[in-house]
Parts: C-alpha cells; structure tokens; sequence
C-alpha cells in the first residue's frame, strides 16, 4: 500500500483499534450484591454437608455465583478487606477461579465481579473425572506462592494447602444450605491446566471443586 493511501486511512485504523480490542476482551461480570442473611442455621447445614458426583448441566444464576463466591472467599470486613475464610498471616494468596462453559474467570472479590481470563471451555482440563466437562461450574483455587512473604518453600505449600480448605469447606457448607451438589477435587493434571490457564511461575493450582444442581 502507497504511503499516501495508508495516510488516509489512518483515522480510520486508530477508530478500529479500541473496537477490536474490545471484541478480544469481553468486560467484567458485574455480580449482583451477595446475600449475608439468611441461608440455612450452620447445625443443619453440617449435618446435609456431603460430597456428589451427579451434576444436571443447567447453569448457575449470577446471584447464586454471587452467593457462593461470596461465602467462599468474599469481603466480609470492608473496612479491612477482611475475607470470609482465614488465610495465614493473612496472605490472602488464593485466587478463586471459575471454569464454566463460556469460559475462564477469576473472582474480584473487592469488586464484586467476574474478570474473564480465556474466552474458551476449559472445564474438562480441571479434572480427571468426566462430570468435570459438563457440570456448570468447576472452581479452581490457585495460590499465589509468591505473596507469601517470609515462608520457605515447604511452609508456602502447607498453608496454601490449608488456607484452600477452609475456603472449600464454605463453599461445601453453602452448598449444603442452597441445595446445590459438590465435590472438591484434588485428582488434576495440575501442569496441563497451568498451562491451559496460562498461569506463571509462583502460581499453584492446589485444588478444583465441582458445583451444580442435583440430576432430576
Ligand atoms: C483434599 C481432598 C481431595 C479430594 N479429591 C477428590 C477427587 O479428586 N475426586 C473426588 O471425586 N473426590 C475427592 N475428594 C472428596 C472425598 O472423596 C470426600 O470428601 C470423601 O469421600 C468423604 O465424603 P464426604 O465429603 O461426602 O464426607 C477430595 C477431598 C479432599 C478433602
């Protein structure tokens, strides 16, 4: 192309550029406000705590996801950005991802929102067992071992470990009260799913955890 036709073009291209950007990037998934009321009395819910396996494929409403990431891992202390779940010294290093059928997200539990990370399905790398492909949700917890300052490298996989439980075990127990199956997985091809999620060095996949509604 002749310099003096790309010179007219020129407005045209830097009008483009925004447009195609957007269309690589979808934007973030506002969430609707999480519930703090309400739910089913914590002996009840302890008491229906269980683990399945059986997912009917139907997708989660937003508010439910608002919900259950909420109780998983949300700010339930603004003033402090305090989370719902404790985390040693209060590191905070687990990033809650969300694996679902249009794509990867992560959690932005300060923003109450969805980040999308990859516009393709990625669910049945999230697992080795074959309801990870078509459950609604596969949550992946992973832990930023590079935020853990001051911990040696036996202490960074322990309590990351132990930090990603307490957020699993919220998430069994709102589950239990809202009548949603689960299960949490440690069975994962944890470097295909690193790879597939395009994660960096100092970031660990430590654990997967189904959600859906029961099968009919
Ligand atoms: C760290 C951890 C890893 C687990 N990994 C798997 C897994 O890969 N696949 C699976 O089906 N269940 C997995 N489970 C679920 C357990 O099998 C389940 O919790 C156990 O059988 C007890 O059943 P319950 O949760 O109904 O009490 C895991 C549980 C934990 C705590």
């Amino acid at each position: 192309m002749k310099a003096t036709a790309l010179r007219r073009l020129w407005p045209a291209l830097v009008l483009m550029v925004p447009t195609l950007g957007m269309a690589a990037d979808p934007p973030p998934i506002q969430l609707p406000a999480p519930q703090h009321r309400g739910g089913m009395p914590l002996m009840e819910a302890l008491s229906a705590r269980h683990s399945s396996r059986e997912f009917a494929p139907r997708p989660l409403p937003r508010r439910v996801l608002s919900d259950l990431l909420w109780t998983a891992f949300g700010i339930n202390r603004p003033d402090s950005g305090g989370r719902t779940a404790p985390s040693a010294h209060n590191w905070q290093e687990i990033t809650v991802y969300l694996a679902m059928a249009e794509g990867l997200y992560r959690y932005d539990a300060r923003n109450n929102r969805l980040v999308p990370v990859l516009g393709r399905d990625i669910r049945a790398l999230t697992g080795t067992q074959d309801f990870v492909a078509t459950a609604p949700l596969d949550l992946i917890y992973v832990a930023d071992l590079n935020a853990m300052k001051g911990a040696g490298e036996q202490d960074r996989l322990l309590y990351s470990a132990a930090d990603t439980g307490f957020i699993a075990q919220n998430v069994y127990l709102y589950c239990a009260s809202a009548g949603l199956n689960v299960v949490v997985r440690g069975s994962i091809d944890r470097s295909a799913l690193a790879k597939a999620m395009g994660l960096g060095r100092g970031q660990r996949v430590v654990l997967s955890q189904t959600v859906g509604y029961p099968k009919r």
